[in-house]
This record gives C-alpha cells, sequence and structure tokens, in this order.
C-alpha cells in the first residue's frame, strides 16, 4: 500500500469516528427533547460508524500498515429541531460519501486493487446511509413540531435493529 493511500486510510478511520461522535452527540440532544426513539436510532447509527472505523483499522492491520489514531473533533451540542438534526445527519452522510469516493479514486490512482476492492463495501454502504437519511427527512417534513406524528415518528425509530 502506497504512504499517501495509507495515510488516507487513517484519516478516515478518524472521520469514521467523528461520526460516531457526532451520531452519540445527537443522541444525547434527542434524549433531552423527549424523543427516545430518535436517541436509540442515533445511538444505533453511532455504534455503525465505529464498526465502519474497525473496518479500516482491522484492513490497515492486515496490509502490515500502522494505524495512527488522532484526536477526534468535539461535535456540536445543539441541533435546533428533529427535522434540523436529520437534515444535518443527512448533510453529513454527503460529506462522507465525498470522502469514500475521493479514497477510492486515490486506490486506482495508486493502483491498488485491493484496496479498490475493499473501498466497494464503503461506496455501497454509502448508499444505504444516504438513503435512510433522506427517508427520515422526507417523514419529518410532513409533521409539525411536538405534533402526535412526531411522536408516532419516534416510536417507528425506536424500532431500528429489532429485526436484526
Ligand atoms: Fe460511516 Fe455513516 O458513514
Amino acid at each position: 500500500m502506497e504512504k499517501k493511500l495509507a495515510k488516507a486510510f487513517n484519516e478516515q478511520i478518524n472521520h469514521e469516528f467523528y461520526s460516531a461522535y457526532l451520531y452519540l452527540a445527537m443522541s444525547a440532544w434527542a434524549e433531552t427533547q423527549d424523543l427516545p426513539g430518535m436517541a436509540h436510532w442515533l445511538q444505533a447509527q453511532a455504534k455503525e460508524e465505529t464498526e465502519h472505523g474497525m473496518k479500516l483499522f482491522a484492513y490497515l492491520n492486515d496490509c502490515g500498515q500502522a494505524v495512527a489514531l488522532k484526536a477526534i473533533g468535539e461535535p456540536p451540542a445543539e441541533f435546533g429541531s428533529a427535522l434540523e438534526l436529520f437534515e444535518q445527519v443527512r448533510a453529513h452522510e454527503a460529506k462522507v460519501t465525498s470522502l469514500i469516493h475521493k479514497l477510492y479514486a486515490l486506490a486506482r490512482e495508486t493502483a491498488d486493487p485491493a484496496a479498490e476492492v475493499f473501498l466497494q463495501w464503503f461506496v455501497s454502504e454509502q448508499v444505504e446511509e444516504e438513503k435512510n437519511a433522506a427517508d427520515i427527512v422526507a417523514m419529518l417534513k410532513r409533521v409539525k413540531p411536538d405534533s402526535a406524528a412526531l411522536l408516532m415518528i419516534d416510536r417507528q425509530l425506536a424500532k431500528r435493529g429489532e429485526d436484526d
């Protein structure tokens, strides 16, 4: 693996762990708003992000590359409203998608087919991640804040992971 690709993998580990931190901060905020279903959904999301970071971590180890963990940035603590929060989730996932695409392009540029194949999972995962966030934003746009309908969405989000 070329040095610059290994460096970019290490940076992506940091992005994934920041994502976990961001979703945990969002989950904590949702708890303060009495939206336990959203808090649960966001905690599950944070767990997934940790798994993404660990996949990259294991890949670097498998390739005999040194993992270099950097400081994780401080996430915000205020998210406005449930709709604004999920709009931020969607925007964050779009940003992660562009980072994954850049990493994939670098794997190509450095002629590293193994890294390319490995990253394909992340490319597909991002399609799912963006879709999930967009679906929730679409639902939230249809309901008023503090309405019974909002609580119904919250109950629905509480079910994440029940079928796993
Ligand atoms: Fe690891 Fe939500 O992307």
